[in-house]
């Protein structure tokens, strides 16, 4: 009876990172409307954030904010010690935070690969290292990737392509390999196995990450936690630029369906997920 009544005060909440502009912030707006929960609207700037609350709460929406920088590992854990200590879990993730060199850029693929990389893969995963542990039974965690990650596994070494999409490869495997990326691009000698793109070898390890935490989550008997990779389609933010074909809204469509899968979900599960569908990322065990 005691128990019952503590479930009962539980507040669910979700948290979207890098939701002052962009897809974050549309993913922000639809899950104020279809979560029920508190939603919390973190962003790296401080007053990009609460004006991008302000603009919700104009329109009636309820987000909260939290500064957040997801390179910044004190930044982590202080969310870290917030949910716990306000919410006692975490519910929904959405790892939406990006940056993409686009077009015509004068800075050396060098420094491209180590800034991409820096947040797009390890600050990503670092956000992941701290908040798994926070999800509650039913969770679901939506990592946002690019079908550029598909475009640039089709370019990788053979050998390469075969890892990624092992459906043995392991989170200590894949850390190795975004790190010999780096090092390969540093002594000039990743030409015959990497494709030249920092987003999109970066976006590559996001999924790739995505396929191995429902795995694991899987292995350690979690209760019903969902972690899918999305490509929310090419959107028109300040990231996708004015010609792409898809509104910010749009491209935010399958990040919230699937950050909002309904209980015992068997299917996306661990996988790779475009406009509602999903994309074969993993090789499946021959047998
Ligand atoms: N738009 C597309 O066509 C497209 C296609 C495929 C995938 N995606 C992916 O979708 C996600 C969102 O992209 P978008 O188009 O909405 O891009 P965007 O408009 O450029 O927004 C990116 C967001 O990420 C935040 N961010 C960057 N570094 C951060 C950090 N260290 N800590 C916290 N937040 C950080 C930015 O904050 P600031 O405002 O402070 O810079 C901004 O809020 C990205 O992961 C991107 O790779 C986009």
């Amino acid at each position: 009876m005691r128990l019952r009544m503590a479930e009962a005060v539980v507040t669910r909440v979700a948290v979207v990172t890098g939701g002052n502009k962009g897809l974050g912030f549309e993913v922000v707006k639809s899950l104020c409307r279809l979560f029920k929960g508190d939603v919390l609207l973190t962003a790296r700037n401080e007053s990009l954030g609460r004006a991008a609350v302000a603009s919700l709460e104009q329109t009636g929406l309820k987000p909260k904010f939290f500064q957040l920088d997801i390179t910044d590992q004190t930044s982590i854990a202080s969310l870290a010690t917030h949910l716990s200590n306000t919410y006692g879990g975490l519910d929904v993730l959405v790892n939406n935070a990006g940056i993409m060199f686009g077009g015509p850029t004068r800075v050396p693929f060098e420094e491209q690969v180590k800034a991409t990389m820096k947040v797009n893969f390890w600050a990503n995963l670092n956000v992941c290292k701290a908040f798994f542990p926070l999800l509650r039974p039913h969770a679901r965690v939506v990592n946002v990737t690019s079908m550029l990650a598909s475009s640039a596994l089709n370019r990788c070494a053979q050998a390469l392509k075969e890892r990624f999409t092992s459906p043995d490869i392991t989170l200590t495997e894949l850390e190795s390999l975004m790190e010999k990326f780096e090092n390969d691009v540093s002594s000039g000698t990743y030409s015959q196995t990497w494709p030249e793109t920092a987003y999109g070898v970066s976006k590559i390890g996001i999924t790739t990450m995505s396929l191995i935490q429902q795995r694991v989550l899987d292995r350690e008997g979690k209760t019903d936690v969902v972690v899918n990779a999305c490509c929310p389609g090419w959107c028109r933010t300040d990231m996708g630029g004015q010609s792409a074909p898809d509104s910010a809204e749009e491209g935010a469509d399958t990040i919230v369906y699937l950050a909002t899968l309904p209980p015992e979900t068997m299917s996306p599960r661990g996988e790779l997920v475009t406009h509602r569908k999903i994309k074969p990322w993993t090789k499946k065990r021959a047998l």
